[in-house]
């Protein structure tokens, strides 16, 4: 299949399997998977390290934007960098999880990470997965997804990813963990979770990532002729 040079965005709840769907699609068509969650959970890792961001998730957010000026935040061989340590595993920890949404509710982190993913995106032919992408990091994506799918079901796909890991939790620790970030990533003032108006919208909860593929490329073959 011959699809355009188009960016695609895709948005979504905590653990919809955005970025898992989104790694296929790229893959699948030749595009740049971006991972702009990676970037956030970076900054948190970060900022936890350098004692920026408390137990009680208070921030220094004077501290923490000026830190940022030195941060060397990007992707590479096998997921996320800063400088050239690699904290792809780091970042998927649940105490960075249970710290990254207040770290994104901040401006000037949005800030930060908005400049790096627009600089990334600037070629097309590539597929991003956040929260505000199709919103705000690039409003004018040729094409737009939202993704959801049940509560319990995302909580037991993300405990089989971290079990796989060998990374141990608990079910209901994981699912309040993700209803959380859903609440503070959908009520926080800066560029909250939410649907584009022209999204189409991605419920999962039955479908495999075949299923999903196949829809896909129904919709691309409609949208652009190819
Ligand atoms: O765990 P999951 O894959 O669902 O989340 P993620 O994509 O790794 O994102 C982690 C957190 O970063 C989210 O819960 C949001 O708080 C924040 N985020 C955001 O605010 N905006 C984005 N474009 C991407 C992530």
């Amino acid at each position: 299949m011959q699809v355009p040079d188009i960016i695609i965005a895709i948005d979504g709840y905590s653990s919809t399997g955005k970025s898992s769907f989104a790694k296929i699609v790229a893959n699948e068509f030749g595009f740049l998977y971006l991972d702009s969650g990676a970037l956030y959970r970076g900054v948190t890792l970060f900022a936890i390290e350098k004692r920026l961001i408390n137990e009680d998730c208070t921030i220094d957010i004077p501290a923490l934007t000026g830190a940022l000026e030195e941060l060397d935040l990007h992707f590479g061989k096998g997921g996320t960098y800063i400088g050239d340590r690699c904290i792809e595993n780091e970042i998927r920890s649940l105490e960075v999880a249970g710290k990254v949404s207040p770290i994104a509710a901040v401006p000037q982190v949005r800030n930060y990470v908005d400049r790096k993913l627009r600089e990334f995106g600037r070629n097309k032919r590539v597929v991003m997965d956040g929260r505000d992408i199709g919103t705000t990091v690039f409003p004018e994506a040729e094409l737009k997804l939202f993704m959801t799918a049940d509560p319990m079901i995302r909580a037991q796909r993300r405990l089989a990813e971290m079990n796989a890991k060998g990374d141990h939790a608990d079910l209901q620790e994981v699912l309040k963990n993700l209803q959380e970030r859903d609440y503070i990533d959908s009520h926080r003032e800066v560029s909250p979770l939410t649907k584009a108006d022209d999204a189409l919208v991605l419920d999962n909860s039955n479908m495999t990532i075949d299923d999903q593929m196949e829809w896909l490329k129904e919709v691309i073959q409609k949208r652009f002729n190819c």
